[in-house]
């Protein structure tokens, strides 16, 4: 397992669509072992594979709830809304509050390729939103509402 450089908000690889997974191999299982280092060193609470510089549609999320792999993963339905402050670990400097939907149902598959379906609530529900937004090339500075400093 190794620690995986994440990019920052220059590079134009977070700004492009990822490509679903098809191949559910040991390589993939390599990659998403080292995002889960990179995660846990980063103190985050997700990751997406665009932000190591793979066009590829998945990410991982560390919540209360448990650890998360969402491979091709997609939102069924939302509802409510909570307003919150957000960050991501591509854009250090930025924070601010972010309208997302309170609960979100999802489906993905697993690292083995089975699919499963999920329901998330809170910052769960807001980590699945952000993480689904960087694989069709987006990011969470552009629904900012309010910017926050934080302190160092
Ligand atoms: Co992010």
């Amino acid at each position: 397992m190794a620690i995986r450089n994440i990019v920052k908000r220059d590079d134009d690889v977070l700004y492009k669509k990822c490509r679903p997974v098809e191949v559910f191999d040991e390589k993939l299982h390599m990659i998403l072992d080292d995002m889960k280092d990179t995660l846990t060193k980063a103190n985050g609470v997700g990751l997406a594979a665009p932000q190591i510089g793979i066009l590829r549609r998945y990410c991982i999320i560390e919540v209360d709830e448990g650890f998360f792999e969402l491979i091709n993963p997609e939102i069924i339905s939302y509802s409510g809304k909570q307003r919150g402050v957000e960050g991501c670990l591509s854009c250090p400097n930025d924070w601010g509050y972010v309208t997302r939907p309170n609960k979100v149902k999802f489906k993905a598959q697993n690292r083995f390729g089975e699919w499963y379906e999920m329901e998330a609530n809170e910052l769960f529900a807001r980590a699945v939103c952000h993480e689904l937004d960087h694989l069709d090339g987006k990011l969470f500075v552009d629904l900012i509402e309010e910017r926050v400093q934080v302190q160092d």
